[in-house]
């Protein structure tokens, strides 16, 4: 939008730093491309303003935001009322700022997972057997989550630290089995979906060690991680003949709900819009 009126409407993105986000960009492109008068701007807020900030945005008349690294939980206590999702993964990555002042905290990272995955992936079944999860952070939470509500039945975790994938499998709740990190090539055995949610195979950080061997011959990989689009680990399934779900789409679809709440229109995927992101990476 080249100009707003006195009844735009404002969203952003609360993080610290904030610099990196990609959502303004991605958000900027919906307003821009369906003509919305509106707007969606970074929000640079350190830890201990945090809940200031957030009691704020309704009173600044804020349609809502989006909150990012290292809010997400701080945002869970802070909101007024928390949806069921939100609750189960720990975290509220979405706010809305409702009528009456108050503060409702979503949670759309398991929604944005699983659209980029069918989407990605329109072959995969939740039934075509186990997935193995690696990593034990907030996105963890969410992907395990993603997986559970879609029917998924047998789900592995690994993690360097094995203490946290234990406290994801008893705060998640359901039917998952922790493996130690050592194990994980082992694990991989005979699994149709694979997912790593840690750091690893991001820009500058070590690639993921994995033995992806002993997956299925139908196995679907997906990373989370971006940057770069095509990871070690895709790449060396890719070169296996499996079908593989870059990390760029969980972040393209999880914004979705988010802007249609605050916005009123609901956005979509699409190549030009993924083009438009990507070239922000360089
Ligand atoms: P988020 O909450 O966004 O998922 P995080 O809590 O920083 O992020 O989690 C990063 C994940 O990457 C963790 O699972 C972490 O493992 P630990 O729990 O053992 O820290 C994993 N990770 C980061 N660097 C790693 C490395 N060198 N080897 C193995 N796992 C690593």
């Amino acid at each position: 939008m080249s100009s707003l009126s006195g009844n735009a409407k404002i969203a952003g993105v609360i993080g610290w730093p904030v610099a990196h986000s990609l959502s303004p960009r991605l958000h900027g492109y919906w307003l821009q491309t369906l003509g919305i008068d509106g707007a969606y701007v970074p929000l640079p807020v350190a830890p201990e303003n945090i809940s200031d900030a957030l009691r704020a945005l309704p009173k600044l008349g804020f349609a809502g935001a989006n909150v990012t690294v290292p809010h997400k939980e701080a945002a869970l206590a802070a909101v007024d009322e928390v949806s069921e999702i939100a609750n189960r993964i720990g975290a509220v990555n979405t706010l809305i700022c409702k009528s009456d002042g108050t503060l409702y905290g979503d949670n759309t990272d398991a929604f944005g997972f699983i659209e980029n995955l069918r989407a990605g992936a329109p072959s995969w079944r939740p039934d075509s057997g186990r997935a193995l999860v690696l990593g034990a952070g907030g996105a963890a939470r969410a992907v395990i989550t993603a997986l559970i509500d879609a029917g998924v039945t047998e789900i592995s975790l690994s993690n360097r630290t094995l203490a946290r994938a234990d406290d994801v499998a008893q705060y998640i709740g359901g039917n998952v089995a922790v493996v130690p990190w050592e194990a994980r090539d082992t694990a991989a055995e005979g699994v149709t979906l694979l997912v790593n949610t840690t750091t690893l195979g991001m820009t500058g950080k070590a690639p993921l060690e994995m033995d992806i061997r002993a997956l299925a011959d139908d196995a679907v990989v997906t990373d989370i991680v971006y940057a770069p689009l095509q990871t070690p680990l895709l790449a060396s399934a890719h070169a296996r003949g499996l079908t593989t779900v870059d990390g760029l789409g969980m972040l393209l679809h999880q914004a979705r709900p988010g802007f249609e709440a605050w916005f009123g229109v609901r956005p979509e995927v699409t190549a030009d819009l993924r083009r438009h992101v990507l070239e922000s990476l360089g």
